[in-house]
């Protein structure tokens, strides 16, 4: 694989099903077959949803994520590698909502539809809040403090909010989106709040 990232987040992150890495130019097929799919990519931002059409498109996007801690440290997109079989479910991902400056994060998630059902996304985006919050605590120039975590998407996505329930952010409900266009199912989570729920979270 040949490594894109260059996130300061200590990679990769292990979970008891999965393996969060950084997206390498060989899994460019699975990126396709999954942004590729209109299923998919409609849940994701504002529209037109423009289907991926290519193998060097995938490549790009790869690229694009492996460039995300450049701008903001804390901002990382990591494959969501299932450990019994070595393939990728989707991805998790903490990324700058457009046009915020300095910019908001949110957490992010999408599965190929072939890996949907078992709890890869919960199980990875906490993980990756986890790591994040512990990672990112202010001691240093290169690990600038996490706090605010924000989560949105469209009101109807149902799968995409059980997410974010599962993982206890606090559900602020549906409002003007301040990022995207329309209205929004907002969620948020701080470094208190995370912590907090942390504690209260069940061993497994
Ligand atoms: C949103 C999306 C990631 C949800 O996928 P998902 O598989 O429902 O979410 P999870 O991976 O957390 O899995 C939860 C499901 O697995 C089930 N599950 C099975 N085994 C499980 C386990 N060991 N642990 C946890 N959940 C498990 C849960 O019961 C739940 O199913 P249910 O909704 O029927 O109750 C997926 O639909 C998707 O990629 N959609 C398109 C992109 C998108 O909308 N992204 C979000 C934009 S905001």
């Amino acid at each position: 694989m040949t490594e894109q990232q260059t996130a300061t987040l200590p990679l990769p992150i292990e979970t008891e099903r999965l393996l969060l890495r950084p997206y390498g130019h060989d899994d460019a097929p699975r990126v396709l077959d999954i942004h590729g799919r209109l299923e998919v990519i409609r849940w994701l931002g504002d529209p037109p949803f423009t289907p991926m059409a290519s193998l060097d498109e995938a490549r790009t996007w790869i690229d694009d994520l492996g460039a995300l801690p450049e701008s903001d440290p804390r901002c990382v997109a990591l494959a969501a590698e299932v450990r019994d079989t070595g393939v990728v479910a989707g991805t998790v991902m903490i990324t700058p909502c457009p046009n915020s400056d300095p910019p908001d994060l949110q957490v992010g998630w999408h599965l190929h539809p072939d890996s949907t059902g078992h709890g890869y996304a919960t199980e990875g985006a906490r993980a990756l809040l986890d790591a994040a919050y512990a990672y990112f605590d202010g001691s240093a120039p290169d690990r600038p403090l996490l706090d605010e975590v924000w989560c949105g998407m469209y009101p109807d996505n149902h799968p995409s909010a059980a997410i974010a329930g599962r993982l206890g952010l606090e559900d602020l409900g549906i409002l003007k989106d301040p990022w995207y266009e329309g209205d929004s199912h907002l969620f948020r989570t701080t470094r208190d709040h995370w912590t907090e729920r942390r504690r209260e979270r069940p061993v497994r």
